[in-house]
């Protein structure tokens, strides 16, 4: 079988050659003519006798092909039998395409040479071998920059294949096509405006292939482009300057900002770092700790208003590219006064003993007062804290002096204690106390004293000299020799007798007593004053008045002294006889 191929083949060759030379018939139909097109009537065309042609043997023989065609023996027709596909017949990109085709007719054997051009239709539309392009550009890279895309491959011919791209509506980029020297067309992604990552960091674009046939054909590919981040965003706070108010004795770690600054890059060149700059004080920064990677700032000490009422940190946040940028702010943390200080006092001065006549509005004391907290805080008031005969007086708003507001009397209080209460105004108020003690020295303001103004004291007669009376005392509230008693018997002359001969008082004690012995039938009674004076300087002294009544006793015989009579003899008494009833007789 195969020998007699190779036979027929070779013998077939030979005529094609001897035939070209006399006799080649051509045809030419489009590609993908419909199954039973007629192509041409070879019968007609070769001149050949249908009527005979049904006897013979008709054989159509194709070179290096597939049977795309057939002959009808009973019209010589050359009919499509299947669809012809230049771009499969001829893989070559060449515009011109054949089928050769031998007409063999046995008996008498005849070969007729037939040429078919098959013409391109645009039955392919451009192709992107992929369909999804991705690029990564930078985003720095500068207008005009072009980028490669692969090119649409379309099988046809001519101007049935790949004429032109166009691409999608882009603001940042275009297409530039060139031909090569086949006629090849490709095309360059061109920028043609900065692009910016952060506006938008990828673009979505569609690459559009057509080509030239009637209608035209297209084939799509979509282009992803990544914009690869630069940094070219320095990182930035909020607000420039940040304030803010925390209270004093907050304890460390307590939280007083979290700064967070953004940046508009991605990656590392949007990673954030922050740090205090060399403005913000040692100080400061003792006090204070600032998180480098949250951008935390937290109390590091505990706060103390007293010690510092404002503070100021200069912060930075830089990126972590290999060329960092860098972004600064401003936090102002102001300290509030919390009531923590107690109010203070201290005696600047003190009379702590005066005399007791003291003149009112005299002076006792200095006292200052201070507390070291602000405002409200820091505003005190001096009190006493009971009502006491003193008054302070404010004669600034740290300085109150202690003034006498009533008189003294040390026999009535002879100390005082004075407490002071200092107390500030904050909320809750603190307060502090410190007392005096203020000694009042004697002065001789009290006479003696006897507890009655008047004293009677009854003596029976025949008293012995030298017994005592009575005791008079007198009382002096004063102290000392303010206190110390002399008693004296005020002279007087009774019946020219000086009273101190008949009486007698005891300096010291008061003690009275007679001098000699009383007769009530001589003298009665007797009406003098005692004094009692103290050994003040100058002395202050007092009398009372002392009434001494002699008390009768039954010392005396009684007589009858009328008539008289001579001692032992008897009265005689003579009457006359007519002396009437009643009359008086002696
Ligand atoms: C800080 O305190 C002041 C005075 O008390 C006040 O006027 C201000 O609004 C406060 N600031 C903040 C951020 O709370
Ligand atoms: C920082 O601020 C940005 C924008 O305001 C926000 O999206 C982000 O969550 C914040 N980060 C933190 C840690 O607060
Ligand atoms: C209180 O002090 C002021 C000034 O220091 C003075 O003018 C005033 O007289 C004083 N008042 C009394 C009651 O001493
Ligand atoms: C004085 O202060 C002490 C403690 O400092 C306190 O116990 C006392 O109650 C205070 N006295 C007055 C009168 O405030
Ligand atoms: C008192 O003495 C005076 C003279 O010194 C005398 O005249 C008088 O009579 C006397 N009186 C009595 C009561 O003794
Ligand atoms: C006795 O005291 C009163 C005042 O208390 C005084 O008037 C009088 O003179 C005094 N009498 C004598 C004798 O000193």
């Amino acid at each position: 079988m195969s020998t007699m191929k190779v036979v027929i083949l070779w013998m077939s060759y030979f005529f094609v050659l001897w035939n070209t030379v006399w006799c080649v018939t051509r045809y030419s139909i489009p590609e993908e003519m419909e199954r039973g097109s007629v192509v041409a009537n070879l019968a007609a065309d070769l001149g050949l006798d249908i009527s005979g042609l049904a006897q013979r043997e008709v054989k159509l023989d194709i070179f290096h092909s597939t049977k795309y065609l057939d002959v009808n023996k009973k019209t010589g027709e050359l009919t499509v039998v299947e669809k012809i596909d230049r771009e499969s017949l001829c893989t070559t990109k060449t515009t011109t395409c054949f089928l050769k085709l031998d007409l063999i007719i046995e008996s008498p054997l005849r070969i007729f040479n037939i040429e078919l051009g098959i013409t391109d239709i645009n039955d392919n539309a451009p192709h992107f071998r992929r369909d999804k392009i991705e690029l990564d550009v930078l985003e720095s890279a500068s207008p005009g920059e072009r980028f490669s895309l692969p090119n649409a491959f379309d099988p046809d011919v001519g101007a049935n294949t790949v004429k032109t791209y166009k691409l999608s509506e882009s603001d940042h980029f275009n297409v530039d096509i060139h031909s090569g020297s086949d006629g090849t067309k490709y095309v360059d992604l061109v920028l043609t405006k900065e692009l910016d990552r952060e506006e938008k960091a990828v673009h979505n674009l569609i690459l559009t292939a057509i080509d030239g046939g009637v209608p035209a054909r297209t084939g799509t590919a979509s282009i992803i482009v990544r914009v690869q981040d630069t940094n070219d965003n320095a990182p930035q706070f909020e607000q420039a300057v940040y304030s803010l108010n925390i209270s004093e004795n907050s304890p460390a770690g307590t939280l007083v900002i979290k700064l967070n600054a953004t940046d508009a890059d991605e990656g590392s060149n949007a990673e954030l770092t922050y740090s205090f700059t060399l403005y913000t004080s040692e100080k400061t920064q003792e006090m204070f700790s600032l998180n480098p990677n949250t951008g935390e700032i937290a109390a590091k000490g505990t706060i103390d208003y007293e010690d510092m009422k404002i503070f100021e940190m200069f912060v930075e946040a830089k990126d972590n590219s290999p060329i960092p940028l860098a972004g600064q702010c401003r936090v102002t943390v102001y300290v509030k006064d919390m009531n923590d200080n107690y109010p203070e006092i201290a005696i600047k001065s003190l009379r702590n003993t005066v005399e007791e006549n003291i003149p009112v509005g005299s002076v006792i004391a200095l006292v200052a007062v201070s507390d070291r907290d602000t405002g409200d805080n820091g505003k005190v008031n001096l009190k006493m804290n009971m009502l006491l005969p003193f008054f302070l007086n404010k004669s600034s708003d740290y300085l109150y002096e202690l003034l006498v507001s009533k008189p003294l009397d040390r026999e009535m209080v002879p100390e005082y204690e004075i407490t002071l209460v200092v107390t500030d105004r904050g909320n809750p108020p603190l307060s502090d106390n410190e007392t005096i003690t203020v000694n009042l020295l004697d002065v001789n303001d009290n006479a003696p004293r006897f507890p009655q103004t008047f004293y009677t004291i009854p003596v029976m007669e025949n008293n012995a000299p030298g017994a005592l009376l009575s005791s008079l005392t007198a009382i002096d509230p004063d102290l000392h020799e303010n206190q110390y008693l002399v008693y004296f018997i005020i002279e007087k002359e009774i019946l020219n007798t000086s009273i101190s001969m008949l009486f007698s008082i005891n300096p010291e004690n008061g003690n009275l007593y007679a001098l000699k012995t009383f007769d009530y039938e001589i003298e009665k009674e007797f009406l003098f004053h005692i004094e009692a004076r103290d050994s003040g300087v100058p002395p202050l002294s007092s009398n009372v008045t002392v009434h001494i009544i002699i008390m009768d006793q039954n010392d005396n015989t009684p007589v009858i002294v009328s008539p008289w009579r001579a001692h032992g003899s008897v009265v005689e008494e003579k009457i006359p006889r007519s002396t009437d009833k009643g009359t008086l007789i002696a």
